[in-house]
């Protein structure tokens, strides 16, 4: 079901006309006329036209990793129980944003799988009208356990974050001795439950593990793997990298090229703002998301909804609007959530070198990257 056919509630035409009421008839146009944009499949547009349909939720800002680039080894001062949002609340603020048009939802965190009973929201999804596609962004550790519950709630797509292919390596950058057996175990546990395509996410960083490039890439050859290097991004404030890390993604290309001819290719579902190619003969793609050299600003398509319930036009900036205080308040979310798509940036302003360790900008943990 798409939705799309929803909110044919009866209009008001026939009441108005008896009683000659012009501004009830200018609420039936105005209501006809949203019928329409949504029949015809506009949804929700920003203030720069473009049409929102896509929404990463971060279901926690735990992580049982510590990723350099993410978070400080000690952890973060973590949300209290009552801040985050329940499974329940969750699903409200899904199903007014899917009655304006949201289609498809990504769970992030944090690592979301350390989230209690997480099938059960995929389940509380799943049901509501309008959403088709429920994707997930994890580091795989929980995989094992979860992956065949998770599919079988509803869990469309997984992309996994693997940031080396030596143990010793990523041990290192995830900072938890035995992760890499963990995240392999959890590798094959998403295989093994059908998850396809599977999506592995790289950050690239110059003098950690810029030279696996050509080595991840190999690894397309035999497996139909969705590898996707990232460019580091100087997000939160007390990360354990430093600008000079930042690998540009013409660099990641050029060494990409060197290794035979890439075929530019449209890549695995879920239009994301990666730019796919393959090497001849080859099993999976590799991509390159860019957020710093080129930003995708002009195709964004989504919003985010932070742990504690705050909706985030952008995830770069400070703009974002607390709907778990209207929520639970009783107080109706569609004006806030219309008001939130009206003040989406054009674009974000990230200068290469400008922020990393300055401080400002929060965690990708804590916004739902
Ligand atoms: N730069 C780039 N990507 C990041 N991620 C988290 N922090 C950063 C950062 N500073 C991404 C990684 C990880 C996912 C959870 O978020 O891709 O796989
Ligand atoms: Fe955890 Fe992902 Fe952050 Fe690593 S990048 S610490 S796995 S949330």
């Amino acid at each position: 079901m798409t939705g799309d056919d929803r909110g044919d509630a009866a209009l008001p035409d026939e009441a108005a006309a008896h009683r000659g009421d012009a501004a009830l008839l200018d609420e039936a146009a105005a209501h006809r006329r949203e019928l329409a944009a949504r029949r015809a499949g506009d949804g929700m547009r920003d203030g720069f036209g473009r049409r929102v349909e896509y929404l990463r939720i971060s279901v926690t800002d735990k992580c049982n990793l510590r990723c350099v680039y993410c978070m400080p080894a000690e952890g973060l001062p973590w949300l209290g129980r009552s801040e985050i949002l329940t499974y329940e609340e969750i699903g409200d603020i899904v199903s007014a944003m899917a009655a304006l048009g949201l289609r498809r939802v990504r769970l992030t965190g944090g690592e979301p799988l350390v989230r209690k009973d997480l099938p059960r929201l995929v389940e509380l999804l799943r049901a509501i009208d309008g959403i088709d596609d429920i994707s997930l962004s994890t580091n795989a550790v929980l995989l094992p356990a979860l992956a065949v519950p998770l599919r079988d709630a509803g869990v469309n797509r997984v992309n996994i974050s693997l940031d080396s292919l030596r143990p010793d390596r990523v041990d290192a950058l995830a900072r938890r001795p035995g992760s890499h057996a963990a995240i392999f175990e959890g590798l094959r546990a998403a295989e093994d439950a059908g998850f396809t395509p599977i999506k592995v996410n790289v950050v690239i960083m110059r003098g950690r593990n810029d030279d696996e490039i050509e080595d991840f890439a190999r690894i397309t050859m035999d497996r139909p793997w969705h590898v996707r290097f990232i460019e580091v991004m100087p997000v939160g404030d007390n990360l354990g990298i430093s600008a000079d890390e930042y690998v540009p993604s013409f660099e990641m290309l050029e060494r990409l090229r060197r290794m035979g001819e890439l075929r530019p290719v449209t890549g695995p579902a879920g239009n994301g703002p990666a730019s796919y190619f393959q090497l001849d003969g080859a099993a999976g793609t590799v991509g390159v998301i860019t957020p710093m050299s080129h930003n995708y600003c002009d195709r964004c398509n989504r919003m985010r909804l932070t742990a504690n319930g705050r909706l985030r036009p952008c995830l770069f900036g400070d703009i974002e609007t607390d709907l778990r205080t209207p929520l639970r308040a009783g107080e109706p979310l569609e004006p806030l959530i219309r008001r939130t798509l009206e003040i989406k940036p054009e674009r974000h302003h990230l200068v290469q070198g400008s922020a990393i360790g300055s401080g400002g900008l929060r965690a990708l943990s804590q916004v739902g990257g």
